[in-house]
């Protein structure tokens, strides 16, 4: 695992925009798996700061997100759909019928997931996967006590997901209590994995999750066992962690 520090959110943007624009550079016809939430925001930005400069090209890139919220339609604000458009595909020369999310509004839950499942097997696998951490060590939607060895699956959030994500909606009760999410297993055999976290409130999950033993009850735990994981996070986020472990790990990374 590498650990790239950051001196706070803004330099943690660059920094993962950067991993992503050598990826896209690298291999034009790439598949990105992509994240929402509020820690990629800086990252997309910047990417779209650097396709107006004419340094980066997304015409051949695909990407797969990683969850989608059950119920909630791609027009909604609060849907996953809009904000990725919002955020990054309206603003970039991608290929709009190679980004593809879970549809949210499949009720039935097995055919939805049965089928991104089928379009990730299809377009043959992401080549590099970007994640965030939530507080109770989710990735995707993947909460406490997920089984590792599912693909695309319907979960039902935790409590402290939908406070979590309420700041997003017009109250607690509007924010739904399902989600299609990539599973553990579609995240684990991504070919490169990119975990951007940021902020003091996350400091204590990062140190769980990566120094901490791995558990179903923390899912993020399972990425000490991905041969290729990058971890970009701020100082406040890092501040939990031993110090000694920390540069041990970071063989190859930017302390
Ligand atoms: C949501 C998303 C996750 C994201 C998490 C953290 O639950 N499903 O993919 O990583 O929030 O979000 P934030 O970056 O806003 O802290």
């Amino acid at each position: 695992m590498k650990i790239y520090k950051a001196k706070d959110y803004n330099d943690m943007s660059r920094k993962a925009a950067n991993i992503i624009s050598a990826q896209i550079i690298m291999k034009p016809d790439c598949v990105l798996g992509l994240a929402t939430g509020s820690t990629p925001v800086g990252a997309y930005r910047q990417l779209v700061e650097w396709y107006h400069k004419g340094d980066l090209d997304f015409s051949e890139v695909t990407t797969v997100n990683l969850d989608e919220y059950r119920g909630i339609s791609r027009e909604s604000s609060q849907s996953y759909y809009y904000f990725m458009n919002r955020n990054l595909f309206e603003k970039v020369n991608i290929d709009k019928s190679r980004t593809f999310l879970p549809d949210g509004m499949d009720p039935d839950a097995e055919h939805a997931c049965e089928s991104y499942t089928r379009i990730i097997h299809s377009i043959g696998g992401i080549d590099l996967q970007l994640l965030g951490l939530g507080h109770n060590g989710h990735i995707g939607f993947n909460e406490p006590g997920i089984a590792f060895e599912k693909e695309t699956h319907c979960v039902t959030l935790s409590e402290r997901t939908i406070k979590a994500n309420m700041r997003f909606f017009p109250s607690e009760g509007d924010v739904p209590r399902q989600a299609y999410t990539m599973g553990i297993k579609t995240i684990m055999s991504a070919r490169r994995i990119l975990v951007a976290v940021c902020g003091e409130d996350k400091a204590e999950i990062v140190h769980t999750a990566f120094f901490g033993p791995v558990t179903p009850q923390v899912p993020a735990s399972i990425l000490q066992l991905h041969n290729d994981v990058t971890l970009v996070a701020d100082e406040a986020a890092l501040s939990e962690c031993p110090k000694d472990a920390l540069y041990q790990m970071a063989k190859g990374g930017l302390l």
